[in-house]
C-alpha cells in the first residue's frame, strides 16, 4: 500500500509545490481538506519550528496510518530584532493588505542603510509521523529589504524582499525559479529526507 502523507495547509500553491519535490517517490498526498479534515489550530508556539510541531502533531492525533507534514514560515528582519517572525500573517491585522503591511515595514527602515536592511524567509517544516515520532527542519533564504515594493509575483512580503544574487525581488521571480530557492522549497527538500 502507497504511504500516505497530509499536508496540513489550505493553500493550493504549497500543495502543488510539495507534489513536485515528492513527485519521484510513490506517495499519495492529501491537503487536509482532502483527508476530509478541519481543525482550527491555535499556534501559541514561540518560535517557527514549535509552530509547525504544534500543526503536524494535531493532525496526526486525528489521523492512523499517515504521516503528517506542517510548515510555519515568516520574514524575520534584522533591524526589526526579527520582527514580523512567526507573526508575520498577524501583523499589522491578519485582513491587512500586504501593500499596507509592506508599506509600513519600509517606513520603519525608512534612512536605513543597505547593509542594515539584512532579512530573511524562515520555513520551519515539521513531520509527525503514525509511531509518535517527529523531526522539524527549517529552510531560509537570505536577502535584503528593498526601498520600494517590486514584482507582482508570489504574495506576502516578496515585493520588498530583494535577492542580491538574482538582482531581483522574490515578486519578480518566476514561481519555479523562487521555488528552487525559497525557504519552503529547501525545508521540503531536507524533511524528504526523513520521509
Ligand atoms: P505561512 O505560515 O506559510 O502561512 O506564512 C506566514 C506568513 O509569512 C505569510 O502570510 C506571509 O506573510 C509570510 N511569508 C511566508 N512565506 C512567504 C513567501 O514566500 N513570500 C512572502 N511572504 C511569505
Amino acid at each position: 500500500m502507497k504511504k500516505k502523507i497530509i499536508f496540513a495547509t489550505k493553500n493550493q500553491n504549497k500543495m502543488k509545490e510539495i507534489r513536485e519535490i515528492l513527485a519521484d517517490r510513490d506517495y499519495e498526498i492529501l491537503s487536509m481538506e482532502e483527508a476530509g479534515i478541519s481543525l482550527d489550530i491555535v499556534e501559541d508556539g514561540t518560535t517557527f519550528e514549535e509552530n509547525a510541531l504544534i500543526k503536524a502533531k494535531a493532525i496526526r492525533d486525528l489521523v492512523k496510518d499517515a504521516i503528517v507534514l506542517a510548515d510555519d514560515s515568516g520574514l524575520a528582519i534584522d533591524y526589526l530584532n526579527g520582527a514580523p517572525g512567526i507573526y508575520s500573517s498577524r501583523f499589522e491585522g491578519e485582513d491587512t493588505p500586504y501593500s499596507v503591511k509592506n508599506q509600513i515595514l519600509l517606513d520603519k527602515l525608512s534612512g536605513v542603510p543597505e547593509e542594515k536592511r539584512t532579512a530573511r524567509f524562515v520555513c520551519a517544516m515539521a513531520a509527525a509521523f503514525p509511531d509518535g515520532t517527529d523531526q522539524v527542519v527549517r529552510g531560509t533564504i537570505e536577502g535584503i529589504i528593498g526601498y520600494e515594493p517590486a514584482g507582482e509575483n508570489g504574495f506576502g512580503y516578496d515585493p520588498i524582499f530583494y535577492v542580491p544574487e538574482f538582482g531581483c525581488t522574490t515578486a519578480q521571480m518566476p514561481a519555479e525559479q523562487k521555488n528552487s530557492i525559497s525557504h519552503r522549497g529547501k525545508a521540503l527538500r531536507m524533511i524528504r529526507e526523513y520521509l
